[in-house]
């Protein structure tokens, strides 16, 4: 009888299967396990904690003006490194850089572009709580010969790839290239990621809700009204009874969506002047989005699909509902019937 092992689909296998159907090319695929390799040594890097030197504050600040952890600068050195030389590349982009970086002029570019939070969660990293890495891949455009930012500002709908990496109890990537989201967990002892859910199925209804409920004197008033009426319960006009979870990693939330179901919320609030919510659009709130329709959810600014937003900026900030198709329509006509 063939043994357990022999069942597992790699990460590798799966790739090459997905190239053999016609799904993805053969440079998606490199450049897709180029990423995971990355995320295998940041993993490694993470579960070191105290005894690698890696906690703490870099003493560095980034170009959203929040101060850089060790790890949040390391994490961008690995992905950057690992991808500099592969030749699948035109150009990286990240949460920590100012701008897009070409890929160097001593190695071949290749027709893609890689958008990545290298370190999704930083607040979390000195108390032990489950990180990620978020990425997110687009086309570069045809005949570009130096990609700068402006030829990352795609919509979110045509993204080929998208991804992250929980640093959790386990490490495991969550992948999609358009043909469902499926989980991966590391096989530490073979270094490699294996198959270990296939086609995540969002639930359509929750009785669970992520957000951050200490910034609802910042929120607009259609907000309060649809907080309120979740908080109100089973007394309340929806009728049930509803449970909270906040991380404050945004991987982690949404792996608890995928996984189980729930509506995460970072919404439209007035905290910082001329920020439209906290989260980014081409490294945070596109590539969970992809993940999260293809298994099922739904993914919202509270006003529309995240998916079609036409960006202006690479760091821009968007609001962002997200997992259970019909919670976030719940949300969404409270902000519709306040507009
Ligand atoms: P990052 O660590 O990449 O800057 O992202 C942090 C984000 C996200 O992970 C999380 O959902 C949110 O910030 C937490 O925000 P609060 O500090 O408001 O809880
Ligand atoms: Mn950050
Ligand atoms: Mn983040
Ligand atoms: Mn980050």
């Amino acid at each position: 009888m063939p043994s357990q092992a022999s069942h597992a689909v790699s990460l590798t296998r799966y790739l090459i299967e997905e190239q053999r159907a016609g799904r993805i090319n053969a440079e998606l695929r490199q450049l897709i396990a180029v990423v995971a390799r990355a995320c295998t040594s940041i993993s490694i890097a993470v579960s070191k904690g105290a005894l690698g030197g890696v906690l703490g504050d870099a003493g560095t600040g980034n170009v959203q003006g929040e101060a850089q952890k060790k790890l949040d600068v390391l994490s961008n050195d690995i992905l950057l490194e690992a991808n500099a030389w592969g030749g699948h590349l035109a150009a990286c982009a990240s949460e920590e850089m100012d701008h897009s970086q070409p890929i160097p002029d001593a190695y071949p570019r290749g027709g893609f572009l890689l958008l990545f939070d290298p370190l999704d969660g930083s607040s979390n990293i000195d108390v032990n709580v489950s990180v990620g890495t978020i990425f997110s891949v687009l086309r570069c455009p045809e005949g570009v010969e130096c990609a700068g930012d402006e030829h990352f500002l795609q919509p979110g709908r045509e993204q080929v790839a998208a991804g992250y990496c929980i640093y959790g109890p386990s490490t495991m990537l969550v992948l999609t290239t358009g043909h469902g989201t499926h989980a991966f967990t590391l096989d530490r002892e073979q270094g490699a990621f294996v198959l270990t859910q296939r086609d995540m199925r969002i639930p359509e209804q929750t009785r669970e809700f992520a957000i951050n409920v200490s910034n609802q004197r910042h929120w607009e008033p259609a907000m309060q009204a649809y907080v309120a009426d979740l908080l109100a319960g089973s007394q309340g006009p929806r009728g049930k009874d509803f449970n909270m979870r906040w991380i404050a990693s945004m991987v982690a939330d949404v792996h608890r969506i995928l996984t189980r179901g729930g509506i995460f919320i970072y919404p439209w609030d007035r905290k910082e002047p001329g920020k439209p919510g906290k989260l980014r659009l081409m490294y945070e709130a596109n590539p969970m989005a992809l993940l999260v329709e293809q298994a099922g959810g739904a993914a919202s600014t509270g006003r529309g699909r995240i998916l079609d937003l036409a960006p202006t900026q690479l760091h821009q900030r968007v609001p962002v509902f997200l997992g259970s198709k019909q919670e976030v329509a719940a949300a969404e006509r409270y902000h519709q019937s306040a507009d």
